[in-house]
């Protein structure tokens, strides 16, 4: 949560980092600001809303160091004071931080004379340093006494008026990365405001200290040791970063899917020995024969494709397999052995709860896997093997590509496991890699569907509420659609299965109400016919994703919306991609924020 930026160099640092900044509002976007140092003094802005605001509301500077903030607010309401950058006293400093100090209620008892500005918890880390230096401490001393001090998660980036020349860096649990150019380095939460100066990147560790400056940095440990840091040479698309031609992110990456699939299974198919075959897994057959247990874990879209990845490691490699909320599992007390397997699902390999329950899982003994899109990520280095989904950056909050290209590699993943726990022979292996092979152009062909999906969002987009009904493979996706549908809209929707609406939800069945059934061929496809009965005799409004096939729903219910006929365990994925559209489509007739929705942030890094 929150973006932070700080840039020192040759050049003007208030349009590099603002321009920076507006790349990383997707991580938090309440309240912004800026800190720069002039003169030997601290000049600042801090604003409430989007950085556009404050691009308008700083003045020009010709200030070569500074730092800045976007901010998704945790301790503390949105108000310029809780804004970052927090300063000392004598404002001599300033700082920005991501994560929660979780000790700042202890450590502001320390400081009783200290005037305190804001309600946040990042603020006692001003006035701590301050303390530090008022006792004498050298700069780089207090720093790291402070830091020393702090509990909890951070990544924080510090500018002092008497140091014009370096800014000061600290990470635990909580990421940031150095940008090395020529003549100027770049320190930020992600590459993405980086890569414009420079593809020379190191991505700093847990309890990383760093001084930056224009043509040299220095990293050390909090025992105060030189630590080597690998300068990496990323290769990026830069067109991964802009909208294209499309007008959000989010329409962008939904479009992006048929490709993502070909990436995530890409050189991961073995037809020779009819299996799949993954780079990066650490994990040998005789740990794989011995499995007798996998848990996945994760959180919001996350967790929606580990629910389907528990199907298909039951159904094809028939392993047991459970699903775990990471937020609810870190605090459980679970039952686990040796012979488990733990699998954590991630976008952002940066989410807090999933960390967290991953360092619970580690404390058995266990092997762990991440499932992990972005490269480099806590959770990617945590894991002892993992597999990247490729899937390019996401920037839209609400995830999509990433959604589908997880249930590509947990479909791959169970052929493997399949194969070698010899639930699968060679034939089966081979056509479901087929099977696989025929999904980017089934995607294309849903896409046709697009302007049949507007036109039904101008019928439903003034709706308050949605039930979204699947089955089996697809009642993930309800939930899923429904989580869509939600977080970028904020229509109140909800995901069942659908025979368990008669066991409470029908009652909220009525002449307004529309319900989303996921419902393609399959083995409960009459079933789930039923359960659109039921509806229908209560005269509620439906609208049904199916497969072409079923071309007699048309004349019984509102609305029908075709996906191409797939193997039913790849269904999913072709499903899903309608309930994104049309939950764009609704978001943006309702003039919503469909890239960065209110109270969201892309990467979840609190707790
Ligand atoms: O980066 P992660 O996949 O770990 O993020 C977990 C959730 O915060 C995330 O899936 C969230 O639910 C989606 N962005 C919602 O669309």
């Amino acid at each position: 949560m929150c973006g932070i930026i700080g840039y020192i160099g040759e050049k003007e640092a208030t349009p590099i980092i603002i321009e920076g900044l507006k790349k990383l509002e997707y991580r938090g976007y309440d309240s912004c600001g800026i800190s720069l140092i002039e003169k030997n003094k601290i000049n600042s802005k801090k604003v409430i809303g989007k950085v556009e605001i404050l691009e308008k509301a700083v003045n020009s500077s010709k200030s070569k160091v500074g730092i800045a903030h976007t901010r998704w607010a945790t301790h503390g309401k949105v108000n310029e004071k809780n804004a970052h950058p927090h300063f000392d006293c004598k404002k001599s400093l300033s700082i920005v931080h991501n994560g929660i100090i979780e000790n700042h209620q202890e450590l502001k008892q320390l400081l009783k004379n200290h005037n305190f500005q804001s309600e946040t918890d990042t603020e006692v880390i001003a006035h701590l340093l301050e303390d530090f230096l008022k006792k004498g401490e050298k700069i780089e001393n207090a720093f790291k006494k402070t830091l020393n001090l702090l509990e909890g998660a951070y990544s924080i980036v510090m500018i002092h008026k008497d140091y014009p020349d370096r800014i000061f860096v600290a990470r635990k649990s909580s990421p940031l990365v150095l940008g090395i150019g020529d003549n100027e380095t770049i320190v930020a939460s992600d590459i993405i405001p980086i890569l414009k100066y420079t593809n020379n990147i190191i991505y700093l560790q847990d309890g990383d200290i760093a001084i930056i400056k224009q043509r040299e940095y220095l990293i050390k440990n909090l025992e105060d040791l030189p630590v080597d840091r690998e300068i990496k040479k990323l290769k990026v698309d830069m067109s991964e970063i802009s909208k294209g031609k499309f007008p959000h992110f989010m329409l962008k990456e939904i479009y992006e899917q048929s490709d993502t699939i070909k990436n995530a299974f890409k050189g991961r198919m073995d037809y020779e020995n009819a299996t799949s075959k993954f780079s990066g897994l650490n994990i040998s057959e005789k740990e794989i024969k011995n499995i007798d247990k996998i848990i996945l874990i994760g959180c919001g879209t996350s967790w929606h494709a580990g629910l389907i990845g528990k199907q298909l490691f039951e159904d094809i490699a028939r392993i047991s397999t459970t699903t775990e909320y990471a937020s609810e599992f870190r605090y459980r007390n679970p039952v686990l052995n040796k012979n488990n397997l733990i699998i954590s699902l991630s976008q952002s390999g940066e989410t807090a709860d999933t960390i967290a329950a991953l360092k619970e899982a580690k404390k058995y003994n266990i092997k762990t896997i991440g499932l992990v899109n972005v490269v480099g990520s806590t959770i990617s280095r945590l894991v002892d093997g993992g597999i990247y989904l490729h899937s390019g950056q996401e920037i839209g909050v609400a995830s999509t590509k990433t959604f589908t290209s997880h249930l590509t590699i947990l479909y791959l993943l169970a052929i493997y496991l399949g194969r070698i726990k010899k639930t699968i022979g060679r034939k089966q292996a081979i056509e479901m890699m087929d099977d696989l092979k025929k999904i980017p152009k089934l995607i294309e062909e849903t896409y046709n569907e697009n302007n049949h999906i507007r036109k039904i969002a101008t019928k439903y987009f003034n709706k308050s509420n949605a039930l979204y009904l699947g089955r089996n493979y697809n009642f993930p996706v309800a939930l899923e659609g429904a989580l869509k549908l939600k977080e970028i809209s904020y229509i109140h929707a909800e995901g069942y299965p659908a025979a368990e609406m008669k066991h409470g939800p029908i009652a909220l069945i009525d002449r307004k109400m529309p319900t989303i059934f996921i419902a393609p061929s399959g083995k409960l496809y009459q079933k789930i016919l039923s359960n659109i009965e039921e509806v229908r005799s209560r005269n509620g409004k439906i609208i049904a994703i199916t497969t072409k096939e079923n071309n007699q729903l048309k004349d019984k219910i509102d609305e029908v919306i075709y996906v191409p006929k797939t193997s039913e365990y790849l269904t999913p994925i072709l499903t899903s991609i309608p309930t994104q559209l049309l939950a764009y489509h609704i978001a943006v007739m309702r003039g919503c924020n469909v890239d960065k929705p209110r109270n969201l942030a892309k990467s979840v890094t609190v707790e």
